[in-house]
């Protein structure tokens, strides 16, 4: 245990940054990324807190105007990755930051649960407070953009408008809707697949719906109206909108410790009510027995099983009984014992590719998620299933960014995937381990 703490403090060392922020992994990813920084901090929380700190202040710094916090700050001119700041051109926004240059994307919003992490984790109480206190309106500032902005039917879900902003960048969800996209054969220069074996990572075809996407964005200065009306790909996500409730809870937390800011609590409870009771009622789908997605752009729902339809669970958004269900789907199609947990995307569809992205390898923050989630309902066994899983992948194999769920690949060495010495894989590892 002692050699794994060691090994994984010294992946994310390697990967901090001179400005004060941590990449997600060397080569493929070289710029700052919004939900990897969330979990990077809590694996610095646990040793050195002036880390954990810059972390979260050098991501809210890229903050806009109008709350929105990007996906990628370009903190760098690189032009190591594709697409990159020339391509997004974040500044076409009229809120955007002056100061950086991201995507006009977001990621899913962990700040909230990560900063009540932070305070958890430290020895330090009085300091950690000072620090909340001086970051937690923007997280606020946050929530608010995404409830204004991003849930036109007022309905208490958030939308995404692009697979990026989901994390779950390739999953074979969005397959149906780029099937309505008319994409033109875009012509760049990809450096992911310069990297890593292509195999790997998401194809030519694909990426010609991302960027489609942003293109259309992008004629539209990445107004959210225009967004809203006008996207091929517009989703409510329940992974996405499961972050967005457990970190209003934990907001609701954290002001309630810092006091006197009644007006933002009955906001955030607002939200919350609205939010926990539409997961339930639009989300969940009563013969999958799992929380599913829905196509606001299609108006249909996407029914598709995956990583995510557990995550609610972190959230506490399920009744005890839904939770039941919900571990019997998991225990069902994720579940064999030839399986590590958890598959990013339903073993038992044909969908599912063990190797590719996020159509089926196991991924360490979603375990990260699940194994807190299912601790949260008293499901001791399979938590600690999750979280032995977790530990055996990253001892045999390194702190690698995803990894085969199939046994029989892991035990013949060649199941790790994607880029090495991977930070959230690190950080998640030494929190699992404390
Ligand atoms: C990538 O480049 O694949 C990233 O996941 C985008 O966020």
């Amino acid at each position: 245990k002692d050699q794994l703490l060691t090994e994984a403090q010294k992946v994310l060392n390697e990967n901090f940054q001179k400005g004060g922020f941590t990449i997600p992994s060397k080569n493929l990813y070289p710029f700052q990324w919004k939900w990897d920084s969330g979990f990077i901090a809590i694996g610095y929380a646990h040793y050195d807190m002036n880390k954990a700190e810059s972390e979260i202040s050098t991501l809210l710094d890229a903050q806009w105007d109008n709350g929105f916090i990007p996906h990628i700050i370009f903190h760098t001119d690189t032009d190591t990755y594709f697409p990159g700041a020339d391509f997004h051109k974040s500044e076409l926004h009229p809120m955007s930051s002056k100061k950086y240059r991201s995507t006009g994307l977001v990621q899913p919003p962990v700040l909230g649960f990560v900063l009540e992490k932070i305070y958890h984790i430290s020895k330090d109480k009085t300091r950690s407070l000072e620090f909340i206190g001086r970051q937690i309106d923007k997280v606020f500032h946050n929530h608010q953009y995404f409830y204004q902005n991003r849930d036109p039917l007022n309905e208490g879900l958030v939308y995404i408008y692009h697979n990026w902003e989901s994390g779950t960048d390739n999953s074979p969800v969005w397959d149906g809707i780029f099937e309505t996209m008319d994409s033109p054969e875009y012509e760049f220069e990809r450096r992911d697949t310069s990297h890593v074996d292509p195999e790997q990572r998401p194809t030519k075809r694909e990426y010609d719906h991302y960027l489609h996407i942003i293109e259309i964005a992008k004629q539209y200065n990445y107004d959210d109206q225009k967004i809203a009306q006008h996207s091929p790909f517009l989703v409510q996500d329940p992974l996405f909108n499961a972050m967005l409730i457990k970190s209003n809870e934990s907001l609701i937390r954290l002001y309630t410790l810092l006091g006197s800011n009644d007006d933002k609590i009955e906001k955030l409870e607002k939200w919350q009510k609205k939010a926990v009771f539409q997961m339930n009622n639009k989300l969940f789908d009563n013969e999958l027995n799992a929380y599913i997605y829905y196509d606001l752009r299609n108006k249909k729902p996407i029914r598709s099983i995956s990583s995510s339809s557990f995550t609610p669970l972190f959230a506490g958004i399920p009744s005890k009984e839904d939770a039941r269900k919900l571990i019997d789907t998991l225990i069902s199609n994720f579940g064999g014992d030839d399986h590590y947990l958890c598959a990013s995307f339903d073993p038992t569809s044909e969908h599912f590719k063990p190797k590719k992205y996020w159509r089926g390898p196991v991924w360490i923050n979603l375990n990260w998620i699940l194994f807190k989630g299912l601790k949260r309902y008293g499901f001791e066994d399979i938590a600690n299933r999750v979280k032995a899983d977790s530990i055996e992948l990253i001892t045999q194999n390194g702190f690698y960014e995803y990894f085969d769920c199939r046994k029989d690949v892991i035990s013949s060495g060649n199941g790790a995937y994607g880029g090495n010495n991977f930070s959230w894989s690190a950080a998640l590892i030494i929190d699992m381990l404390n």
